[in-house]
């Protein structure tokens, strides 16, 4: 079921890369064969010692400075040092939750829990009230949509009662239609209006939220205007933006200039810049497209590689609503999607833009830092099997303050500057450790293409045709990339990849059937997130710690908890990670888990929470002195069987499942 609505069936789909980049182990497998315990590290131990524990630097956290911050349980965020506020240096003091099937959201002791919003529950102040069995496109429209991924806090100071408020910029990845609607089969014989209602609650929402008193609790705000709630939708107007904008491929009977797009698609994670935007991937868009007949063959190419249909086929026939989604008919649409969009939260008015200067992928997040000299830099992976990270760095920098023009400046930064993509050379296993250099390969500027046969507009469509060329590194599903905003050091998660082989693996991806996925950390060169050059080593290899192939950044693993498929990634203001996972496959519930990344407790991994059953954990965020924990709990009870009259999860409020926003606080 999960594969059906959130991706497509993609992980059933032959693998879309076909392209034989070379591996690691082509290259090294002489080299690794005298080293029979290394080259048999696909089923056997990673003989990994702890990575060097990292200097703090003060350069990287000073780069952050105008970053927004989520409040923190006693007021304002104060900026951070990369110091503990309860313990010392990089405290996680909090029991571990221990794993579990449990149809609840459960926390460590001491710590209390609240949904702030929920499917269903009103965005525009005159949204109508959620009734599940007389749903309508147009109350979807306006009331919170479904399967709420990303998050993001964005303080707003005090509200009419003297409450603390804050936005809450949330995506809503996908619908689970067998879940929102009786008798659901197919899209081909619903009622036209479910179709319309799935798109209305696809999307983003903007809500105001408030402090519950001085507790750490939060809540969608009750009173006042809330001049900035808003919904964006399947069908909501797009500029498109950047050097593709315009472009033939990208222009429509309905959209002749190429630069109008309705709607945005499977928004799964995003980021925050430090110009106070957010930032959306647009990542599975292939399901949403259906072919009526064999598609054009100059399509054939590109489409296969993005899991785009290109013979007679059926997807969730939203064609049946509007044409564009046949692809025998408007192939093009299909490339209008795909991209990383930015909305500014704070400002009603503002037509959403698509960006096309970060290339067209399966766009997982898109997540900010400012390189030393004050360009932005945009880490980017692109979630499916084999495929790649890419990094996007601004030609101009960005300028600071909150005038006018300031945001006008940089609102046009990500429209120019370098799109890269990751290489990452192993060093051999010899040394102990699954590590090495990496490098960033040039795609384009956006004046200038070094892919070989394909003009800047082309390398930004056809983003992986482009890669493919490049000789960048096959990665196990590199999903949420973030930057350590108190040591400057960069983490990838890599899902999961069943589907690599022994023959497949390198030192960057060094288990054959990856289940469980695995942590890279990476340096830029001097820690300038511009460089062209890093280093890098894995943090965790996940799974069950008494599974020898586990690695847990050195930490004794007979004190970690188990945790399997990271997926998100996030930071406390001591620079401790924390990890979302997404399909945990040690038979437990999905949840998020938190670890130092330096000093003693490096690769320390506790389990904070767990979500109820058929949920993964998206969007975390952590406030500064980790008191405060937003987590948004998606398809809550999305398990095979599940309908709205057999309901595998009955959270949050008893009856049917609502996918949900929770907050959890410290007394
Ligand atoms: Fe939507 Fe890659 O998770
Ligand atoms: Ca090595
Ligand atoms: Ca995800």
């Amino acid at each position: 079921m999960t594969c059906t609505f959130r991706c497509g069936s993609a992980c059933d789909h032959p693998v879309p890369n076909p392209t034989d980049n070379e591996y690691f182990g082509d290259v090294v497998t002489a080299a690794l064969s005298r080293r029979s315990v290394i080259k048999g590290s696909a089923a056997g131990a990673l003989l990994l010692s702890a990575g060097a524990a990292l200097a703090p630097t003060p350069a990287a956290a000073s780069s952050m400075a105008g970053m927004p911050k989520l409040p923190t349980a006693h007021g304002p965020s104060k900026p951070s040092h990369g110091r503990g506020h309860h313990g010392g240096v990089d405290s996680l003091d909090f029991t571990p939750v221990a794993p579990n099937k449990l149809d609840q959201l459960s926390v460590p002791k001491g710590y209390h829990q609240a949904v702030v919003a929920a499917w269903g529950d009103p965005v525009t102040p005159d949204a109508p009230r959620f009734d599940f069995e007389r749903q309508t496109a147009h109350a979807q429209s306006k009331q919170f949509g479904y399967n709420n991924d990303y998050l993001m806090v964005l303080p707003l100071g005090r509200g009419p009662r003297g409450s603390e408020r804050a936005l809450m910029v949330i995506n809503h990845e996908y619908t689970d239609e067998i879940l929102m609607f009786r008798g659901w089969k197919d899209g081909a014989g619903a009622p036209i209006e479910q179709l319309r209602i799935a798109m209305a609650a696809h999307g983003m929402s903007v809500v105001e939220i408030e402090r519950v008193g001085r507790t750490g609790r939060w809540r969608l705000a009750r009173s006042g205007r809330r001049p900035f709630n808003r919904r964006f939708t399947a069908t909501t107007p797009f500029l498109v933006t950047g050097p593709a904008a315009g472009h033939a491929l990208l222009k429509t009977k309905a959209d002749p200039s190429g630069r109008r797009v309705l709607g945005t698609l499977n928004n799964c994670s995003g980021g925050v810049t430090p110009w106070g935007t957010t930032l959306h991937g647009e990542e599975n868009i292939n399901q949403y497209f259906e072919a009526s007949a064999p598609v054009d063959p100059a399509y054939v190419d590109a489409f296969k590689r993005y899991g785009l249909p290109i013979a007679a086929n059926s997807g969730k026939f939203w064609s049946r609503v509007d044409e564009r989604f046949d692809l025998a008919k408007h192939p093009n649409e299909a490339n209008r999607f795909g991209w990383v969009v930015e909305i500014d939260p704070h400002d009603p008015d503002a037509v959403p833009r698509k960006r096309t200067m970060l290339g067209r992928f399966k766009h997982e997040g898109a997540t900010v830092t400012i390189a030393k000299d004050g360009r932005a830099v945009v880490y980017l992976g692109d979630d499916e099997k084999f495929d790649y990270l890419y990094k996007f760095v601004s030609t101009d920098r960005q300028r600071k303050g909150n005038s006018a023009a300031a945001h006008r400046h940089n609102m046009d930064l990500l429209d120019h500057g370098t799109l890269y993509v990751a290489k990452f050379t192993g060093d051999g296993s010899d040394d102990g450790q699954y590590d090495g250099t990496g490098e960033w390969i040039k795609l384009c500027t956006d004046k200038e293409s070094f892919v070989p046969g394909m003009s800047v507009a082309e390398v930004l469509i056809n983003t992986r045709l482009a890669a493919d060329k490049m000789g960048p590194t096959k990665m196990d599903r590199p999903e949420d990339v973030e930057r350590n905003p108190v040591t400057g050091s960069v983490y990838m998660a890599c899902t999961n990849n069943d589907s690599r082989t022994a023959a497949q693996v390198d030192e960057a991806n060094p288990r054959a059937t990856n289940k469980h996925g695995h942590i890279v950390e990476f340096d830029e060169e001097h820690q300038d997130a511009a460089a062209r050059t890093f280093t890098w080593r894995l943090f965790l290899v996940c799974g069950d710690p008494e599974d020898p192939s586990t690695y847990f950044g050195g930490y004794d693993k007979s004190k970690v908890s188990p945790i399997s498929c990271p997926d998100n990634v996030a930071f406390d203001g001591s620079g401790n990670l924390w990890i979302s996972t997404d399909g945990n496959a040690l038979g437990s519930n999905d949840g998020l888990f938190a670890t130092a990344t330096r000093g003693p407790e490096r690769g320390h991994v506790k389990q904070f929470l767990t979500v109820p059953i058929g949920a993964e954990t998206c969007g975390p965020l952590v406030s500064e002195d980790q008191r405060t924990v937003f987590v948004a709990v998606q398809h809550p009870g999305e398990l095979d069987g599940g309908t709205p009259e057999t309901p595998k999860s009955h959270w949050p409020f008893g009856d049917q499942p609502r996918p949900a926003v929770a907050c959890v606080w410290k007394d």
